[in-house]
């Protein structure tokens, strides 16, 4: 197999801090973004906006095509745009990431969205997150990382953005939900979260994200010989 290394792929559970840490490194290097949970958020959105049930493969497979998203980072925020419309907002709630873990638990709609995964990969490099990265889309990547933490912590975590972002839901309702996710992204029969071959395992529980970023760097040193 031919080993990419312009690729860092992140992994991880809901909440762990991929995204902040997959934001500050795609900044770093000046390489292209994937947040690969978006994609399943879209498609929650769309189905929603739509009345598609979740159990309609054939149109939720529809919805995968052309998709036109971009991912920007303002303020080390992550701004969603679909079809040149800001739709952040709407795909950050926890009804959207519910949904989301509904879909992405189908196996034909996981694998329409392959290709579309696939071409955020381009010059100079890619940094991708989600729960696949390292074992199913971005095989080749040479730096793989995955990314742990208790569910209190990451739902602890979740609930201080939620609340930054001026979105109030319970802690426990936070746990509860993460916990059910967390079960329906480990025990799918497609792709399911999986330590992908190869991958450096941190566990983020007592990390700062400098922290966690220092560790990342140290094992992909070379990547960063000549930035600053
Ligand atoms: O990372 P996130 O919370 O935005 O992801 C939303 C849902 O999508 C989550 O339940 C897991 C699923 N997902 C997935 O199955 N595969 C990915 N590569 C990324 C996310």
């Amino acid at each position: 197999m031919l080993i990419l290394e312009n690729i860092i792929t992140i992994d991880g559970p809901s909440g762990v801090g991929k995204g902040t840490l997959a934001m500050s490194l795609a900044k770093k290097l000046h390489w292209n973004y994937l947040n690969s949970g978006s994609l399943y958020r879209i498609l929650a959105y769309l189905s929603g906006q739509q009345k598609i049930e979740d159990s309609n493969t054939e149109a939720l497979v529809n919805l995968t095509k052309n998709l036109s998203v971009e991912f920007e980072i303002n303020n080390n925020e992550l701004v969603v745009i679909l079809d040149d419309k800001n739709i952040s907002n709407m795909t950050q709630t926890e009804d959207c990431a519910k949904k989301a873990s509904i879909i992405a638990s189908n196996n034909t709609v996981r694998k329409s969205l392959i290709k579309t995964q696939r071409m955020f990969y381009k010059e100079p490099g890619l940094v991708a997150e989600g729960r696949d990265m390292g074992s199913v889309i971005f095989q080749q990547a040479k730096f793989k990382f995955f990314l742990q933490a208790s569910a209190k912590i990451r739902a602890e975590r979740r609930h201080k953005q939620l609340k930054q972002k001026g979105i109030n839901v319970s802690l426990s309702r936070l746990i509860s939900e993460l916990d059910r996710r967390d079960k329906r992204d480990l025990s799918r029969k497609s792709s399911p979260l999986i330590i992908p071959t190869g991958a450096v395992v941190i566990n983020t529980d007592d990390l700062t994200i400098a922290e966690v970023m220092g560790q990342v760097m140290k094992h992909s040193k070379k990547l960063f010989k000549t930035k600053k």
